[in-house]
């Protein structure tokens, strides 16, 4: 049977992998560019999805993970260690599970959906819960990796974010130039750090004639970016991007600018609107953060007839917790006939 090709597999002239590299995937990258017809009509340009939740573990985290657990092999690392709010943890544990390397994840107490909470488990990480927020597990990891042996794989490791260009690298493969726009959720920043570097090396080698605008979205209760100021005790229903102290700031701000697009914010109802009205009217079920730049964009709009992309970072099934206290519950009935037809609307005439 063939190994499933990944990523490096894919673009391996683009990224820091030697001969030697050993390759740790599990088939990442590949993601759907789906057409969003109703999103595209509300907006008046052509809106395309890339739906990273089809990934392996269900980010588009493996993409920078392949490649960190990689080179943390070919180094002869033999323990990882992550800061998260649950999709770095959830793909750093199944990676080195992969590559037979210990792992480590630092999260913030209660602060972790329920299903990356499941997966960093069931892929055998050790899980510390810390008191305290992501940015203060992200400075005990940075100290972990300064004076213990282990190799940090958050995106401050730069191999993390030359495997995320590869989302840039695929966009502008499936349209055959970059889009007129590109919109993604911001956190950490490394993802919109890795997305501008991606479209610039695309452009450099060749292989697209332009560049896209970034537009980065945060939370507005998480919203640093856009306020200038770290923020202490970030609040939002979209538990993936609660972080107030960004490690990727330059890199963000850097490019928004460079590219003429911006990073804004959106609150807490636009978001779960935007979330619902992929889920229910685009089929597509996606986490919280994942539905910020749709409801960016729905605030924004686009310039008539352009071609925008959203990333849609992580599948909806990883916090079930928030789709069932924020949608409702099922209805139960006896195991009746009756009972079934009147709840379904179709006891009529011929009873
Ligand atoms: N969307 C999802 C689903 C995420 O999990 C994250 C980050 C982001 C967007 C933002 O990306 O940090 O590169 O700006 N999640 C990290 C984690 C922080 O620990 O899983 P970013």
């Amino acid at each position: 049977m063939r190994p499933p090709r990944g990523v490096i597999e894919r673009y391996r002239d683009l990224l820091p992998v030697g001969e030697k590299t050993p390759i740790v995937s599990l088939g990442e990258g590949g993601t759907p560019l789906l057409l969003a017809p109703r999103l595209s009509e509300r907006v008046g340009a052509r809106v395309l999805l890339k739906v990273e939740g089809a990934n392996p573990t269900g980010s588009f985290k493996d993409r920078g993970m392949t490649v960190a657990i990689s080179r943390a092999l070919e180094d002869g690392a033999r323990a990882v260690v992550c800061a998260s709010t649950g999709n770095t943890a959830a793909s750093a544990a199944a990676y080195a599970a992969r590559a037979g390397l210990a792992c480590s994840v630092v999260v913030p107490e209660g602060g972790m959906a329920l299903g990356k909470m499941a997966q960093a488990l069931v892929h055998g990480a050790k899980v510390l819960q810390v008191r305290g927020s992501f940015d203060e597990a992200l400075a005990l990891v940075r100290e972990l990796g300064e004076r213990d042996p282990v190799t940090i794989v958050n995106s401050v490791n730069p191999d993390r974010i030359a495997g995320q260009m590869t989302a840039a690298f695929e966009v502008a493969d499936a349209l055959g130039d970059a889009p007129d726009l590109h919109c993604l959720p911001v956190g950490n920043a490394g993802n919109i750090t890795a997305a501008w570097r991606g479209y610039r090396l695309y452009r450099e080698a060749g292989r697209a004639g332009h560049l896209p605008r970034l537009f980065g979205f945060q939370a507005n209760g998480a919203a640093p970016l856009v306020t200038g100021q770290p923020v202490a005790q970030p609040r939002t229903v979209a538990g993936a991007i609660r972080i107030g102290r960004p490690a990727s700031w330059k890199g963000a701000i850097a490019a928004a600018s460079e590219s003429g697009g911006g990073i804004q914010a959106v609150d807490d109802g636009e978001i779960m609107a935007a979330y619902r009205f992929l889920a229910a009217e685009e089929g597509v079920f996606c986490e919280p953060a994942s539905a910020v730049p749709v409801a960016g964009l729905l605030r924004l709009g686009a310039p008539p007839g352009s071609t925008v992309v959203c990333v849609l970072t992580g599948h909806g099934l990883k916090d079930p917790d928030t789709a069932l206290s924020q949608i409702g519950s099922p209805v139960s009935v006896e195991a009746d006939l009756d009972q079934v037809r009147a709840e379904l609307g179709l006891s009529g005439d011929d009873d």
